[in-house]
């Protein structure tokens, strides 16, 4: 797949599957701006980068703050001159039971999963033109339930449909809006929210018998922001190894 030339820019990059699909971009030749919440990381994920031999930024941002993610638009497009691909990555899954839930926990979920969402896209449509390509990181718990997921699964639900209604309002300007829904993808984030028998009962339940890698999400990513996705417009691509197919 083909990026030559096109900027993109992925939140939550400093780790996980931002990560990953950050150094995917970049082997398809991609120029990529890199965002995560503290500059360190931002700067670590930045040096792989450019041991790929494409230009690279590193802008700290939480996606939750509008002042923030406009900076992260108005830098890159300072830097590059144009923004052609935005990967919304960024998000978390605390699990908490229902009812030890607190209206702060639920709040944080939505901000980050949701609200940074439609902060990070509103800012970078203004910027994209027409084949500019908006892809967010949804989750197989948009589809599913999970127990002490409950904020996290109506986020991610919101997330595709965000992308559904985003697709129709940008299809006049022929942007493309698509979701990935990751299965359980092996990432610090999901090592330190799951015990060992958790993620051994979450094998033994998916039909190809492993955990995703970063690499697996990231390869539909790469497909969706690329120029052969062009027709391919408000869609939820699941990549989780058959898991939710029964
Ligand atoms: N790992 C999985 O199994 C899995 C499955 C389905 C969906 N996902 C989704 O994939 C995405 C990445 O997950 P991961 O497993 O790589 O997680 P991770 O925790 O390993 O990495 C997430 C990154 O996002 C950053 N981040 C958190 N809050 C942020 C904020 N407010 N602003 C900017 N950056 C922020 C973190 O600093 C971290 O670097 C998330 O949206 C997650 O919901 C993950």
């Amino acid at each position: 797949m083909q990026l030559k030339n096109k900027v993109a820019i992925v939140t939550g990059a400093g780790q996980g599957i931002g990560l990953g699909i950050a150094l995917a971009l970049a082997k398809a030749d991609c120029h990529v701006v890199v965002s995560d919440m503290n500059q360190t990381s931002c700067d670590r994920a930045a040096a792989k980068i450019k041991k790929l031999g494409v230009k690279t930024l590193a802008v700290a941002c939480d996606v939750s703050k509008k002042t923030e993610v406009d900076n992260l638009i108005s830098e890159t497009v300072k830097k590059f001159g144009k923004l052609d691909i935005l990967v919304n990555n960024a998000g978390i899954f605390p699990f908490v039971s229902f009812l030890n839930m607190t209206e702060a926990d639920w709040d944080k979920v939505q901000e980050v999963n949701l609200k940074g969402v439609f902060l990070c896209a509103q800012a970078a449509v203004k910027k994209m033109k027409a084949h500019g390509k908006i892809v967010n990181i949804s989750s197989v718990a948009s589809l599913i339930g999970f127990e002490g997921l409950v904020h996290y699964c109506a986020s991610k639900g919101g997330v595709n449909g965000f992308t559904r209604a985003l697709a129709l309002e940008l299809a006049t300007k022929k942007i493309n809006v698509n979701a990935v829904a990751p299965g359980a993808i092996e990432t610090p984030g999901l090592t330190t929210a799951m015990t060992k028998e958790m993620k051994q009962g979450t094998v033994a339940a998916i039909p190809w018998k492993r955990m995703g890698t970063p690499d697996d999400i990231a390869q539909a990513v790469v497909f969706l922001a690329s120029d052969q996705a062009d027709y391919i417009t408000g869609q939820v691509l699941v990549v989780d190894g058959g898991w939710t197919l029964r």
